[in-house]
């Protein structure tokens, strides 16, 4: 038997990133964990219009998405806590830029990606931006044949419903492959 739980989305765990922008001059950085893929190259974030973060990326038409590993997650909470309005965050991170020159990308994170934006859409509360990867930068020793292994990163998955940061688990199956053994007659 199912419970209704009212209008509550529950697309979790969604993997925690810290997105970076530029705003007078200085690096700022916010906890974002609502994002997307909208194409294969095309990155959704929601992100609430109150953030700092979000005057950046409307004023530059950059940001940058970095993926924090599991030994990251106390320095992750706290900014994901902490304004930029209230404390200079640009301090936290050593940082370094690829093409763009307002997506100041996470050094200490194993994985991180500069973006232009290239679609803003205003929500009643939110700003729902979408942007293009323009460059993909990696530690090698989270790849495995030139491709991010996600079980060499650790990524934090963030869950709403617990409040908590989650690992991963084991691999299931392989994609594009253990359904052409389904057989609807079993
Ligand atoms: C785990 C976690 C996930 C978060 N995810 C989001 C999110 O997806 N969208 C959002 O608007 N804020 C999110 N936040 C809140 C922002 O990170 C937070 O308000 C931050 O202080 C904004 O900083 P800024 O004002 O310097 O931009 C999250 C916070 C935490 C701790």
């Amino acid at each position: 038997m199912k419970e209704k739980l009212g209008a509550r989305n529950a697309l979790y765990p969604l993997v925690t990133t810290i997105v970076g922008t530029v705003v007078d001059g200085k690096p700022d950085f916010a906890t974002i964990a609502h994002v997307g893929i909208a194409h294969l190259n095309g990155i959704t974030l929601g992100m609430g219009r109150v953030h700092l973060t979000n005057e950046g990326i409307k004023a530059n038409r950059t940001f940058s998405v970095s993926l924090p590993s599991e030994d990251m997650v106390e320095l992750t909470d706290h900014i994901g806590m902490v304004s930029g309005r209230k404390e200079d965050k640009s301090g936290l991170f050593e940082v370094f830029y690829g093409e763009l020159d307002t997506a100041p990308m996470i050094a200490g994170c194993k994985v991180t990606m500069e973006c232009r934006l290239i679609e803003h859409v205003e929500l009643p509360t939110h700003d729902l931006f979408v942007g293009e990867v323009v460059g993909t930068y990696a530690n090698v020793e989270v790849l495995t044949n030139g491709a991010v292994d996600i079980a060499k990163l650790k990524p934090l998955l963030f869950d709403m419903s617990s409040r908590k940061y989650w690992s991963l688990g084991e691999p299931v199956a392989k994609c594009w492959s253990v359904g052409k053994d389904f057989d609807a007659k079993e």
